[in-house]
């Protein structure tokens, strides 16, 4: 028992001694928790994932997850097509995510970029926690396959820059009202082509009142 023991102590003063020595920055257990929880409700057939998989392992590590450099808190997630001409490859649908979206994302307090674009969520709601993902700075959700009304909780994303709601398939995504919009002060870029903005009699005042603004796109 005691010879056991001894090894694992080695095992864990080498196992810091080399991280302290390489300089590299490793997960927080929390986020981690919360990348798998995540993970967990995401559909992913083709299993793009499985780098995300140990409960020990280095999360910052993990496909599409990028930390800060000096804290290891996760900043960014790009969880959307890879690049174009890959998407062409991978156009089998099979390779997009799907499911739902968890919302242990929360637990990534620091999470500044979130691009979901080019997956089937096959006609879910947005989920309204996302308005509730404070740092967020770049929201990417076009063609990702939400459907129904945009929660307007996305009004409290108030250090949002672009905004992604792009889509080819018109009427799929609605709007109440677009006075939510006003509050995101500092957008540059918003694309709300996938959005049926019908009812949204009000639009051109409430994009005027966005000075940031370089560009726009509307269906
Ligand atoms: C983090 O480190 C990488 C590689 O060393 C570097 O390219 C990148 O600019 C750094 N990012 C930040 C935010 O410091
Ligand atoms: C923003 O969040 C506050 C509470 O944090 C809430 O009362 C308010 O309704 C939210 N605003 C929008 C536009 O969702
Ligand atoms: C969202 O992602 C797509 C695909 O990468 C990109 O073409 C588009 O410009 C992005 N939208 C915004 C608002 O950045």
């Amino acid at each position: 028992m005691s010879v056991v023991f001894g090894i694992l102590t080695l095992a864990t003063i080498s196992a810091s001694f080399c991280n302290g020595n390489l300089d590299n920055v490793v997960c927080k257990k929390s986020e981690r928790q919360a990348l798998l929880s995540f993970k967990q409700d995401l559909k992913d057939s083709k299993n793009r994932l499985s780098t995300w998989a140990g409960t020990e392992g280095d999360c910052c590590t993990g496909t599409g997850v990028v930390c800060d450099n000096s804290t290891g808190q996760v900043i960014e997630l790009h969880l959307g097509t890879p690049s174009l001409s890959e998407a062409e490859y991978f156009a089998h649908s099979s390779y997009k995510f799907g499911g739902k979206l968890n919302p242990s994302l929360l637990n990534l307090e620091y999470l500044n970029y979130l691009d979901l674009s080019y997956n089937d969520f096959s006609g879910i709601q947005i989920p309204s926690f996302i308005g509730s993902l404070k740092s967020l700075t770049y929201l990417n959700l076009s063609e990702s396959g939400f459907g129904g009304t945009i929660p307007h909780q996305l009004g409290n994303l108030s250090s949002l820059r672009y905004l992604g709601l792009g889509g080819r398939y018109e009427g799929s995504l609605e709007v109440e009202n677009l006075h939510w919009i006003s509050e995101l002060s500092l957008l540059q870029h918003l694309d709300m082509s996938g959005a049926d903005l019908s009812k949204a009699f009000d639009w051109l005042r409430v994009i005027n009142k966005l000075s940031s603004l370089v560009e726009l796109r509307l269906s």
